[in-house]
């Protein structure tokens, strides 16, 4: 049974790749940190089939303690402080982990194990203000973020440790991919959270920032297949994962709220508190190499995925929101 370590496993990736690695006959470790409460809300119908360890990517010792312990031929680091706006309130706090992170994993795998299989969770957040479109595994980076800056970090840690060690190390770099399991305060999840809300009676309007940035959505359980394929060919190397279609905020709003019967305008107040220092304006993924390479294809339509992500949070909704109110979160 090939035994598999993801960090970040009560994400929404890391829970999406337990449940896949799991369908595939694998062991499944999660490394989860310490939290004065437990937050498995993701990995709840799963808690038993796989095995849930203590470890941080700010920690050093506690990577290779793990690596050494459970001996896995796979490591999916998907740990990392991920949202963009954090990243410009936390900037060393994200650089820590999401980029330093990155190495104190290579190296663990470095001292324990060099045969050890490494999946990076690279982001066209590292494209930033683009260079060329659609963007693929060539174009230059140019970060916008304090975010960005540190994925670009932690894809290159990743390639050299690949060229100077020889280590089995792949960096997928992928563009937006959403759920019902995406935290609520990105974009899409805070549309469909919030169109739900509305839609029930439970508020009456939806602030967002900027309606014209463009980006590449898709849907999380496609790009999971993806990151596994990565590791599973002859030779390490980088994709890009995308749909390859690009589409504003302003139409996955226009969608969203179409899709219940009702108009974005009479809901959507625009605050500049969402807008950010800098920002991400285009973004559209290449593919052609993951589909070629890999045979992966995205099986989620944009409208599709707004549809699904409107149905999911109603469906959660419904009833319960008395008993259990959302989080108050306004980010
Ligand atoms: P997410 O939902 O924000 O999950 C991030 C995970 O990292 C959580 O499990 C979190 O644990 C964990 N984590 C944070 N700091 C940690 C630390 N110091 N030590 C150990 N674990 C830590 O992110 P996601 O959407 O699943 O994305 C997965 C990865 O792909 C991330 O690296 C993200 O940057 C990257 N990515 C995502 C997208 C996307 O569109 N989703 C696109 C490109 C790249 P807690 O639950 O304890 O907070
Ligand atoms: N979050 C948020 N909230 N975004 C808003 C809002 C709002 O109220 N209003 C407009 N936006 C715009 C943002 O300015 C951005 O251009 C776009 O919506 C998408 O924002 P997010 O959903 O927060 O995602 P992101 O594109 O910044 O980053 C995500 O994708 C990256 C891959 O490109 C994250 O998942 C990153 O971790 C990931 O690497």
């Amino acid at each position: 049974m090939p035994k598999a370590m993801i960090t970040g496993i009560t994400g929404q990736d890391g829970s999406y790749l337990a449940d896949f690695l799991l369908e595939q006959g694998y062991e499944v470790i999660g490394v989860v940190r310490r939290s004065s409460t437990v937050n498995f809300d993701r990995i709840e119908h799963i808690q038993d089939k796989i095995s849930i360890v203590q470890g941080d990517l700010l920690d050093q010792v506690s990577l290779i303690h793990l690596l050494q312990e459970y001996r896995p031929d796979e490591v999916y680091n998907l740990a990392a402080q991920s949202f963009v706006p954090t990243s410009f309130s936390q900037p060393a706090l994200t650089g820590e982990v999401t980029a330093l992170g990155v190495t104190r994993m290579l190296d663990a795998i470095r001292i324990v194990d060099k045969h050890i299989r490494f999946y990076q969770a690279s982001s066209s957040e590292m494209f930033g203000k683009v260079r060329e479109v659609p963007q693929n595994e060539k174009t230059p980076f140019h970060p916008r973020s304090p975010y960005g800056v540190a994925k670009v970090y932690g894809h290159w840690i990743t390639v050299n440790y690949r060229e100077s060690y020889g280590l089995f190390a792949c960096s997928g770099i992928l563009f937006n991919h959403e759920s019902p399991r995406r935290g609520l305060e990105f974009l899409p999840r805070k549309v469909a959270h919030g169109v739900a809300r509305i839609k029930l009676g439970l508020a009456n309007e939806l602030r967002l920032g900027n309606l014209e940035a463009r980006r590449d959505w898709g849907y999380a359980p496609d790009y999971v297949r993806g990151m596994w394929l990565m590791l599973q060919q002859d030779e390490p190397d980088d994709y890009v994962l995308a749909t390859g279609e690009t589409h504003t905020v302003r139409e996955f709003v226009e969608i969203a709220f179409a899709h219940v019967g009702l108009d974005w305008q009479d809901y959507v107040v625009i605050d500049p508190k969402y807008y950010r220092p800098a920002e991400v304006d285009l973004l559209v993924g290449d593919p052609s190499k993951a589909r070629e390479k890999l045979g992966w294809r995205h099986s989620v339509s944009f409208e599709e995925l707004v549809q699904l992500m409107v149905d999911a949070d109603l469906e959660r909704l419904k009833g319960v929101e008395q008993l259990h109110p959302s989080p108050n979160i306004d980010w």
